[in-house]
């Protein structure tokens, strides 16, 4: 299990023209548990702290206050030659490859095994073995300038997997591929997630990919876990604002732009007002009984604004966006809540034809 305690980081930060010095606290008392085995995903705007963080995990950057722990080994309480040592144990991929251009592709994978002295023997085989895990192994004299995106960055996962680390960070590891080897490099993540039961810590900006391969997802704003837990509790009941905003766009829940001109109020209370409500549902509940159950027991009319239905990991779940009018929609509602979904009035909009019913 990989552990934060209370990890703050401050760096002490110059603005341009200023002579004096000030503090920039890029992570506020971060605490989490990762568990051994998962994909961890991390989000958040630019500048929350996201690369902060998962640099705090190896000890490329040292907290200013706070514990890391890996595996019960307390990070931060390591001298340098124990840290080095026990940073074998944690590989990490990027965004830019960071491969070494003078070096083979095989001379890149083996890089890390010099460096922990391992036989010319062992290298040779451990690299081809892992070429192979990783699907490049016909890639092994080439140079990194005659690969691809997705070739490069499977050559950075061998190099990061060759000396069996227990956990992967990734920062942003997919970003600069387009989406079709995004998705190849993250099947094998996955795949090596399964069959080496790695942990993976992963930072993206994308959406999707937590969607596909993460099981716990961390929110981080300013510094701050504001919201944490398994990606299917965060991405289908979102609380903080933040977290709605970086998922209003993958979990399709924006208003159409139809609505926006709309007089739109959160007070409750007009009569002539119709309620836009938005329900979400996982799992084995669909969307068709809960529409011809309101409409079989009210008069009311419900409206599809917006329905879409997705998937988490394996797990399906949708959200419909509804209007319900007529003269019962306050009962409707009331028959919505008590059923087990997660139901939100969005807010209540006047009738478009202005009438009352
Ligand atoms: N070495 C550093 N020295 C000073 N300030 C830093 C340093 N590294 C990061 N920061 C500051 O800390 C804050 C968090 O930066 P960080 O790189 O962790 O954000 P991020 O969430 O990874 O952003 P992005 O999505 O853009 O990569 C930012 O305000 C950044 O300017
Ligand atoms: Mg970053």
């Amino acid at each position: 299990m990989i552990r934060l305690d209370g990890v703050s980081k401050v760096y002490r930060v110059s603005d341009p023209g200023e002579t004096a010095k000030k503090d920039l606290h890029a992570l506020k008392s971060v605490s989490l548990e990762i568990e051994n085995g998962s994909i961890y995903g991390i989000i958040g705007r630019s500048g929350a702290g996201k690369s902060t963080l998962i640099r705090c995990v190896n000890l490329l950057e040292r907290p200013s206050s706070g514990r890391v722990f890996i595996g019960g080994v307390e990070m931060t309480a390591l001298d340098d030659a124990k840290l080095r040592a026990a940073r074998r144990k944690i590989g990490m991929i990027f965004q830019s490859f960071n491969l070494l251009a003078n070096r083979t592709v095989s001379g890149n994978i083996a890089f890390p095994l010099e460096l922990d002295r391992w036989t010319k023997r062992e290298i040779t085989d451990r690299v081809r073995e892992i070429a192979r895990l990783v699907g490049i192994e016909d890639k092994l004299g080439q140079y990194p300038s005659q690969l691809s995106g997705g070739q490069k960055q499977r050559v950075g996962i061998a190099r990061a997997l060759a000396n069996r680390p227990d956990v992967l960070l990734s920062d942003e590891a997919t970003s600069a591929l387009d989406p079709q080897t995004t998705k190849s490099v993250l099947g094998l993540l996955r795949d090596i997630n399964e069959k080496l039961g790695l942990t993976v810590v992963l930072i993206t900006h994308e959406m999707e990919v937590i969607k596909e391969i993460c099981d716990s997802v961390a929110v981080l704003d300013a510094g701050e876990v504001v919201e944490e837990g398994p990606v299917l509790k965060v991405f289908t009941t979102p609380v903080k604002g933040v977290t709605k905003e970086l998922l209003a766009q993958v979990m399709k829940t924006q208003l159409p732009d139809s609505f926006a001109g709309l007089k739109f109020t959160h007070e409750r209370g007009s009569r002539q007002a119709d309620i836009l409500l938005q329900v979400s549902f996982f799992g084995d509940v669909t969307a068709s009984p809960i529409i011809s159950g309101l409409v079989r027991n009210f008069d009311a009319d419900v409206n599809i604004l917006v329905a879409h239905i997705d998937h988490i990991r394996a797990t399906p779940c949708g959200t419909l966006v509804i209007q319900l009018s007529g003269p019962d929609r306050e009962d409707a509602l009331e028959y919505l809540l008590d059923m087990n979904l997660k139901v939100e009035v969005i807010g209540y909009v006047a009738r478009s034809d202005g009438t009352a019913r």
